[in-house]
């Protein structure tokens, strides 16, 4: 019998089409000048189901449409400013590089009142992407939402407050069948305290190992966005989310369709084991320290007055993590999406800071399995 944690899984695809390949059924539905609804999509409004969506550009970026007023424009402002090219908030800068790629709006020449906004597609690289959806945060609603909206919002999912994130959606690659397992929102909502390392643990099992090199280079990526949030307080995200890629093709015939061999991605799992949780706990030191230092700075210490030599801890923890990308091919992307309540804010987003500390426990406890 399925457990509670399988309730939202939505279709098993037995197989899968390789990348980029235009099959007759994608001509078909192909419209808006070669543009497709988004096959890989695994949350939010879907094209053809609801009145706006998601599709992909024949040059391969995603294309979303403009949600109405306010949210839409407010999008589209957001990456706009973040993306100016006269930008000097290094804040905003720094911010970039935890977003898709932003190549301004689009419209089709057939319907011009339809804006788009032109993104990066996050999971382009990657052979069999596997791709995991968290809406992150305390609250689903923004500061200036309606009583209704707050309480529609809360019912969706009551343990938002304390857990601080909700699984949106997923796709699992799975190796040995060849096959993806799709996973959708409802699943995420069956998740509580007790459920969520297990239901989580599901994004990185292949069906035949659990890819503890794709866990710690997603909390690496994680605990680098947890640090621009620490360190900016003018911004304030409701509602946005975060999306993880990782290179579900792991045995080294895999073939590409342009002919070249697919990254060994998880060939060396086992092998790099123990490199990865010693580089880990060796990362978790050097940032505890960093961010301990940092509150020092105020007032006592500079970085090379630091007392104990932690600083070649740190350095080392970096090099480690250097080798474990390239041991992974590096195969894992964490990107921020969804910014339609954004707000400016004077003061740390704490909400947003409490689900990624929240997130990355769980990761953790899915490493010491
Ligand atoms: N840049 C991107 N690259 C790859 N996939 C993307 C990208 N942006 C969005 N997606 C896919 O589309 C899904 C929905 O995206 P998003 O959250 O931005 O839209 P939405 O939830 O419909 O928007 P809104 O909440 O504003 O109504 C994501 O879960 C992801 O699968
Ligand atoms: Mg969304």
């Amino acid at each position: 019998m399925d457990s509670p944690v399988a309730l939202g899984r939505l279709e098993v695809a037995r197989t899968v089409p390789t990348r980029g390949a235009c099959s007759p059924e994608r001509e078909q539905s192909a419209h808006l000048n070669g543009c497709v609804p988004l096959s890989h999509q695994v949350a939010g409004h879907k094209y053809g189901v609801d009145k706006v969506g998601i599709l992909q550009h024949p040059d391969g970026t995603v294309l979303k449409q403009l949600q109405p007023p306010p949210r839409g424009p407010r999008e589209m402002q957001f990456y706009s400013m973040v993306y100016a090219e006269d930008c000097c908030d290094q804040c905003l800068i720094d911010l970039r590089q935890h977003l898709p790629t932003y190549y301004g709006t689009w419209s089709s020449p057939d319907t011009p009142t339809d804006s788009y906004l032109k993104l990066e597609d996050v999971t382009s690289r990657f052979q069999k992407p596997c791709i995991m959806d968290v809406k992150i945060g305390q609250k689903s609603y923004d500061p200036f939402a309606s009583q209704e909206k707050r309480d529609q919002q809360i019912s969706k999912y009551p343990l938002m407050e304390e857990m601080g994130f909700l699984l949106l959606g997923m796709r699992v690659y799975k190796t040995g069948s060849d096959s993806v397992d799709t996973y959708d929102q409802h699943y995420g909502r069956g998740l509580g305290k007790e459920t969520v390392r297990e239901g989580l643990s599901k994004f990185f099992y292949n069906g035949d190992v659990l890819r503890k090199d794709a866990v710690t280079c997603s909390i690496l990526k994680v605990q680098k966005i947890l640090e621009w949030f620490e360190g900016q307080s003018q911004l304030s995200f409701y509602a946005s989310s975060l999306l993880f890629v990782y290179e579900g093709a792991c045995s080294p015939g895999v073939v590409r369709s342009d002919g070249l061999l697919a990254p060994k991605a998880c060939e060396q799992n086992n092998n790099i084991a123990q490199n990865l949780s010693s580089m880990f706990s060796l990362h978790k030191k050097a940032c505890v320290r960093t961010h301990f230092q940092a509150k020092q700075d105020n007032g006592v210490w500079t970085t090379t007055q630091q007392p104990n030599g932690n600083r070649g801890q740190r350095e080392e923890a970096e090099e480690l993590q250097r080798d474990a990308e390239q041991d992974t091919g590096g195969d894992v992307e964490v990107k921020m999406i969804d910014f339609a309540h954004v707000f400016p804010s004077d003061g740390h987003d704490q909400g947003y800071i409490y689900g990624l500390k929240n997130l990355l426990k769980v990761l953790r406890q899915i490493l010491e399995e």
